[in-house]
């Protein structure tokens, strides 16, 4: 079971947001609902899962109805169809109390212009979730503190926020978020107002936070760039529905629409896929072989080169050419490895291309532990980098704006 579903919820802003879902259920879109009825199709028929542990961003354009899909799982707005459910529970059926109890002790939130309160120092600030719930001051404080020097902030505790840089701002924003000890963090678009080099470095923290942490993130954004280097997964919103929901490299690859396709057209593509996409099962493994034998599989496969294996790490490669110079002998292939250095597969392309660029042969795919995964055959690359070439572009006026 996901952490929070959400269930086939419509939205409609309205007077009687009831009798404008049955037009919507007829089929009504949101421009003729808005012209015939005066009510605001917020959400259509959105259905997903945020699985526990992610960073799950919500994507599109202003308007799109990502700041009401976020609402919703705080209950600070109520859909007027649908469900949404956290640990499987219908949060909509929860009486007063329990709202209280999900919202202080499940979700914190972190708002695009901070919202701190002015007249607290920074650390009283960051234990203010904590505060609320009856935490007592030594021990909400140590936690601040804690929090305050795991975001960069140490000397600033006694600091008011209205001293502090925006970025700074919201690294307040983000310990508070991050010391109230929920599972949950919602955040919408929570560093859109900062300048693009604090807003890559709070983005970096964000996600080394995230993972220490294994918090469930919920992050706002009109910004595919932004998106892409956060996201586990992307929903992209468009008038209030749902257009896809994939992993970054999905969405990359596989835009849904053209309104997908547009957002992804001046993505650096580089930066934002991984080499996992370029992943191919490797060819041929290199283990205990004599030359002999090497040689033998590699005219009957049809290969040129072999990765070796030793003690179940990869060491190298050797070539069919090296082996035959070296002629029918009872060594190992192993013994004419040359090294070639390996890539891991969740590296940006960008990072991995000089390695690529620089290896005479397929570039291996290592794990953690050393071990061949795959190999990444230098020709994909261009091809992944520029796709589509000499496809016909949709029209301008389908792309959106930024
Ligand atoms: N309280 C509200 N009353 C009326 N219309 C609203 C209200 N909140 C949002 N909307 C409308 O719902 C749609 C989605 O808005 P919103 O969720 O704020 O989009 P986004 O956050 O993607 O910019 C928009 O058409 C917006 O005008
Ligand atoms: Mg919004």
């Amino acid at each position: 079971m996901a952490l929070i579903e959400l269930d086939h919820v419509t939205t409609i802003f309205g007077r009687d947001d009831k009798a404008a879902l049955a037009k919507v259920k007829a089929g009504m879109g949101k421009v003729e609902l808005l012209e015939q009825t005066g009510h605001t199709l917020g959400l259509h028929d959105v259905s997903m899962d945020i699985e526990a542990g992610e960073i799950f961003v919500v994507m599109g354009l202003s308007g799109s109805g990502k700041s009401t899909l976020v609402r919703h799982i705080n209950r600070l707005i109520d859909p007027t169809g649908g469900e949404v459910r956290i640990d499987g529970e219908n949060i909509l059926a929860l009486s007063p109390k329990a709202l209280i109890d999900l919202r202080r002790r499940r979700i914190a939130m972190v708002f695009q212009r901070f919202g701190l309160l002015p007249h607290r120092r920074v650390l009283d600030n960051i234990a203010y979730g904590l505060e609320i719930r009856g935490v007592a001051r030594k021990e909400r404080e140590a936690t601040a503190r804690d929090w305050l020097g795991r975001v960069g902030l140490e000397g600033y505790e006694a600091s008011y926020p209205g001293a502090l840089s925006g970025g700074m701002q919201q690294r307040v924003g983000l310990a508070r978020a991050l010391a109230s000890d929920t599972d949950i963090i919602l955040m919408d678009e929570a560093f859109s107002a900062l300048d693009p080099l604090i807003r890559s470095e709070l983005q970096d923290e964000l996600v080394r936070l995230q993972r220490a942490t294994g918090k469930t993130v919920v992050f706002i954004t009109h910004d595919l760039d932004e998106a892409l280097r956060l996201a586990d997964r992307i929903a992209i919103l468009k008038d209030g529905q749902l257009v896809q929901l994939g992993t970054p490299n999905d969405i990359l690859l596989r835009p849904a629409d053209a309104y997908v396709e547009a957002f992804v057209r001046d993505v650096n593509r580089a930066r934002a896929l991984t080499v996992d996409t370029l992943k191919q099962p490797p060819a041929l493994r290199i283990t205990e072989e004599t030359i002999a034998e090497a040689l033998a599989v590699m005219r009957q496969t049809r290969t040129e080169v072999g990765y070796v294996i030793e003690d179940g790490r990869y060491t190298g490669v050797v070539t069919r050419a090296s082996l035959e110079e070296a002629g029918a002998s009872t060594a190992t292939a192993a013994s004419l490895s040359e090294p070639q250095p390996g890539i891991a597969a969740d590296m940006p392309i960008e990072t991995a291309l000089p390695t690529l660029l620089d290896a005479q042969h397929p570039v291996a795919i290592v794990n953690g532990s050393g071990e061949l995964t795959g190999i990444v055959h230098q020709k994909d690359v261009s091809d992944v980098l520029n796709p589509g070439r000499g496809a016909v572009a949709p029209p301008e006026d389908e792309r959106p704006a930024t």
